[in-house]
């Protein structure tokens, strides 16, 4: 069964043209695969934290081990991730301000949903622990 992730991130609700946009692709999506799933996340009205310490070295502890807050980060990281590689096909409804995209939907220079997204790249094998954070972030 195909799954689509939408993603809409302008602050305005009501005449957004981006919010449309996704809308329109979604719903087309949806006619076109009546047995899909969308999974919709709204970065505006449920905004996620930024990357911070505790989220990426909650990845390098054991669950056991782990404090609340990175328990709490972990589990955000798993949830954003797990619907990453759940979706077959992705829509994000993104405005441009001020010559980049909202800061909540995240590029290098102003991590948001990307990059807290992109922190689950060793999310996946969760259970592995390894001895660096900083090593371990360096694939080859
Ligand atoms: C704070 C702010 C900054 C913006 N910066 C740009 C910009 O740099 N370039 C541009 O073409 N439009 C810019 N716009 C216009 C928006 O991209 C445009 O209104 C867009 O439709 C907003 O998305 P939405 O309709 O989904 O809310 C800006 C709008 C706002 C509110």
């Amino acid at each position: 069964m195909p799954t689509l992730l939408h993603v809409d991130s302008s602050m305005r609700h009501e005449g957004s043209r981006s919010r449309a946009l996704s809308a329109h692709f979604a719903e087309a999506w949806q006619q076109a695969n009546p047995d899909g799933t969308v999974i919709y996340r709204d970065l505006a009205a449920d905004p996620i934290p930024h990357l911070d310490l505790t989220a990426f070295s909650a990845n390098f502890v054991a669950d056991d081990d782990r404090t609340p807050p990175q328990r709490e980060a972990r589990k955000l990281t798993e949830t954003l991730a797990n619907e990453l590689l759940r979706a077959d096909e992705i829509v994000i409804g993104i405005p441009l301000y001020n010559f980049g995209p909202p800061e909540r939907a995240g590029t290098t220079a102003n991590p948001g949903y990307a990059t807290h997204s992109a922190n689950s790249a060793s999310t996946t094998s969760a259970s592995s622990t390894p001895s660096s954070p900083w090593h371990a972030r360096s694939h080859k």
